[in-house]
């Protein structure tokens, strides 16, 4: 009970109203007083009662009046205790008929009026709360964004929310009307659900096929529940409807795509592979397995390095490989090998995909480039071996220095492995050395051939041959720089060489390295001349020019390679 409930009391007598009032008071009640119907409708709209106690007899209306007065304007939230002042059964009936809470006659007994009247501010109470606690449930019912709906065991809808209108259509005049049969795509739908509810009590997430009122088909979950009497009897169901056919459709799509992309995957005839974040590979293609020798079940679930790696790419797995996944590859040349061991290239391009930002999953794919690196190798050996038959050529005519050129290279790719030189820089440096001499085609034999000390101008015309010989290569497409490498293969780092007497950084990698192999080779060969230097002469010129004449390193590779014996300072003697 509320701390101080309102009572109102309405009587013509003011004796009686004083009376009552005071004792309501004393019970701890908030009385209010009335005289006429008027006024009492008044008071109710404005401080809404519990209770009224209204004598039937009132000078402007009965009492009978009075409340249907109150029903007309909707306040019969106040609970009505009739006082009748005279026996009148009839006016009792219609004044419970009307409503009243209960009625008294005088003159009644104070502690049953006043036990009467708290029954009655306790009903209101009790009522009041239900009425709350069901206006938040219709509130969530008639809110709720799911189709919430009520039927009868025969088939007819007892309560719809506003989602369910919505979602099938109708308005709610319509849907009333309607046999729920109805809402099935298939009527007999409704007929395996009924058997099934009553069987279990409930469903949950029932997949059903509904129809709209403008006959499209939807796929929904049904939920529902049974409805009971108080005997235990099935009055209906109850249930929550929720449209999947959206969801259904990218289901759909998704399996769709997922089975294209399988088959597009297992059918391409080029190598391709998916791995997870974790390079654990989760899908090889049959390409893939039949290039590599490897099943399937040899290789998922595999994490990096694979099987088919080699030492090369072994040493590429680790972070670099994470990062490369992460990012992608575009065309990358690997050497893997074979279940079998034999060795073949490829070419990997790999794009990572992202699902939400998220690295999701990368997809590999192998080009085969075996053949294609082999073509690629036998045109550059038969490259070298054309150039090698060049120099050779030209070294026919002059007997003496016969094989110079080809030793130079030779020993130049020696010098250039020690200084770590890459493969390309190498075969540049072998390429320009076996053809730095080639200028001297056009040095006429005699002076080439003719023994003895040469004059100061026939020595001018040897020299020639640099320029010459850059005169010669200049139109190579070559990617190395054979061409300067002729001209300049007798220039010296203190700037005493010639022909352009170019000193310090002028001279490049190849032409340091070039220019002492020359002097090493030539020393340690016999000329027309003069005999073969021995190998201290050699070692006194190469260590006495360390630094000046020429490149301290390219000095301490050759001093190297001279004591491990890969060059004889008197092999060209013979
Ligand atoms: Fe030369």
């Amino acid at each position: 009970m509320t701390a101080k409930s309102k009572v109102l009391i309405v009587d013509d007598d003011p004796r009686v109203r004083g009376t009552l009032s005071d004792v309501l008071k004393l019970k701890g009640h908030a009385p209010l007083t009335a005289a006429t119907g008027k006024e009492a409708l008044e008071r109710i709209e404005t401080e809404s009662p519990a209770v009224a106690l209204i004598d039937l007899k009132l000078e402007d209306m009965s009492g009978l009046e009075l409340m249907k007065e109150m029903r007309r304007r909707s306040l019969l939230d106040t609970a009505c205790i009739i006082i009748t002042g005279y026996t009148s059964q009839e006016s009792v009936i219609e004044a419970m008929n009307l409503g009243a809470y209960s009625y008294m006659r005088k003159p009644y007994d104070m502690d049953q009026l006043l036990l009467t009247i708290r029954r009655a501010i306790e009903k209101g109470e009790a009522e009041e709360r239900l009425r709350k606690s069901e206006e938040r449930f219709r509130a969530l019912f008639e809110q709720s964004r799911d189709a919430i709906y009520v039927t009868t065991r025969a088939g007819r809808f007892a309560g719809i929310n506003q989602s369910m209108l919505d979602l099938f259509g109708y308005s709610r005049e319509e849907m009333l009307e309607l046999d729920v049969r109805r809402i099935y795509a298939d009527a007999a739908d409704r007929d395996t659900f009924q058997q099934e509810i009553e069987e279990k009590g409930s469903v949950k997430d029932y997949e059903v096929r509904f129809l709209k009122k403008d006959g499209a088909q939807m796929d929904c979950l049904l939920t529902a529940t049974l409805r009971r009497a108080e005997d235990g009897s099935i009055l209906g169901y109850q249930g929550v409807i929720r449209d999947i056919t959206e969801r259904k459709k990218a289901e759909e799509a998704l399996r769709a795509s997922e089975e294209f992309n399988s088959s597009l995957m297992k059918n391409a005839p080029i190598p391709l592979l998916v791995a997870n974040p974790d390079s654990s590979l989760r899908y090889v293609n049959p390409a893939l397995t039949q290039l590599t020798g490897f099943s399937p079940a040899e290789l998922l679930g595999k994490k990096a390095p694979y099987p088919w790696g080699t030492e090369e790419t072994l040493e590429k797995t680790g972070e670099g490989f994470e990062q490369a996944m992460r990012q992608g590859a575009r065309r990358v040349e690997q050497l893997f090998q074979k279940k079998n061991g034999e060795r073949f290239w490829v070419e990997i391009s790999a794009t990572p995909s992202r699902q939400k930002g998220q690295f999701n999953y990368y997809v590999a794919n192998w080009l085969d480039i075996t053949e294609r690196k082999k073509a690629q190798q036998r045109l550059e050996d038969a490259f070298v071996d054309l150039t090698e038959t060049v120099s050779r050529a030209m070294e026919t005519r002059d007997p003496y220095t016969s094989g110079h050129q080809r030793k130079v290279a030779a020993l130049a790719r020696l010098v250039g492995e020690k200084l770590g030189l890459s493969a390309d820089e190498l075969q540049g440096l072998y390429i320009g050395s076996l053809l730095h001499d080639i200028g001297k085609i056009s040095v006429p034999e005699s002076i080439l051939t003719r023994p003895g000390r040469l004059t100061a101008e026939e020595w001018s015309l040897i020299q020639v041959h640099a320029s010459q010989g850059h005169e010669i290569l200049k139109e190579t497409t070559l990617p190395w720089p054979v061409a300067e490498m002729a001209l300049h293969h007798h220039e010296r780092l203190d700037g005493s060489g010639y022909p352009e007497g170019l000193s310090g950084d002028e001279l490049s990698q190849e032409v340091r390295i070039l220019g002492l192999c020359d002097v090493v080779e030539a020393m340690s060969s016999h000329r027309p001349y003069r005999p073969a230097r021995s190998r201290e002469e050699v070692l006194k010129e190469i260590e006495g020019g360390r630094g000046t004449k020429y490149d301290a390193r390219v000095v301490e590779a050759m001093l190297e390679i001279i004591e491990g014996g890969a060059l004889e300072p008197t092999q060209a003697k013979q």
